[in-house]
């Protein structure tokens, strides 16, 4: 078993899904089937409705939910064991930051990770002042992340990711609910990140600047896989699913 996971993940894919299917206690069926493969360095933008199954998809793969079908992340299983191998490498974000953050202190929550994967004091503190600074939230160290505002959590959060130094970047929802300046920050940074990465995002102007390719989910399955710019700007397409053409794109 160890040479196959071993040899699955010397492939160039991060994250292979196959035939997921989920429905969620209460019987609620979330995915029916979803196929999708990630290769190393892809930015890719995963839109689709409220309750297309966007968020549901991401719990998969960091392990929090396990549906049936094939789901493998550097070539192992997220589920189970094969989760405390991947912790060092995939970087989650919630779509609510209130799910994130549950210490006192702002510098806590960056550093628990960190602190978690048992790496020397000092370079704990690094990793918080760097990931802090990285998000605008230098100086915040001291704050108690629940008095903080929503846009400040949202910042907060991917600062406890980025201090990981991930390889892998899951994120659900990361420009909601960020004012202008803060979305701009948040598109920089990302943008500066040469890391795979899977964004989950109703900000499609977000999605053209920062994903070549876009997954368009409904109803729990994939209705579209392709170029970014052929799939938002088509109108029927994205009429037919809840979307629209982004301004920039219409005219
Ligand atoms: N904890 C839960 N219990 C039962 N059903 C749930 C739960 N969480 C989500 N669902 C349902 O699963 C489906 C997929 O929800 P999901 O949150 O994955 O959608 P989404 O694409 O992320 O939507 P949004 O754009 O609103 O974030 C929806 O029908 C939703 O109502
Ligand atoms: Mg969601």
């Amino acid at each position: 078993m160890k040479g196959r996971e071993e040899e699955r993940a010397g492939r160039q894919d991060q994250v292979r899904v196959e035939g997921l299917t989920y429905a969620y206690p209460d019987g609620t069926p979330a995915l029916r089937g979803v196929d999708l493969t990630i290769a190393r360095g892809e930015s890719v933008a995963l839109i689709g409705p409220n309750g297309a199954g966007k968020s549901t998809l991401l719990l998969h793969l960091n392990g929090i939910l396990q549906g049936r079908g094939d789901v493998a992340v550097f070539g192992v299983s997220p589920s189970g064991r094969g989760m405390k191998t991947l912790r060092r490498k995939v970087g989650f974000v919630f779509q609510n930051p209130d799910d994130q953050l549950f210490l006192l202190r702002v510098g806590d929550d960056v550093a628990f990770g960190p602190q978690n994967i048992g790496l020397p004091a000092e370079e704990v503190a690094a990793r918080v002042t760097r990931a802090l600074v990285a998000v605008g939230m230098g100086g915040m160290a001291e704050r108690a992340p629940h008095h903080l505002s929503t846009g400040q959590k949202k910042r907060v959060a991917l600062a406890t990711v980025l201090a990981m130094d991930p390889e892998l970047l899951l994120l659900d929802e990361p420009s909601s609910g960020l004012d202008p300046r803060g979305r701009r920050a948040v598109i920089r940074i990302l943008a500066a990140l040469p890391l795979t990465k899977l964004i989950a995002t109703h900000d499609l102007e977000l999605v053209l600047e920062l994903c070549p390719r876009s997954v368009l989910l409904d109803a729990g399955r994939v209705v579209a896989d392709g170029p970014s710019r052929a799939l938002l700007s088509d109108g029927a397409l994205m009429e037919a699913h809840g979307l629209e053409v982004p301004g920039s794109m219409r005219g």
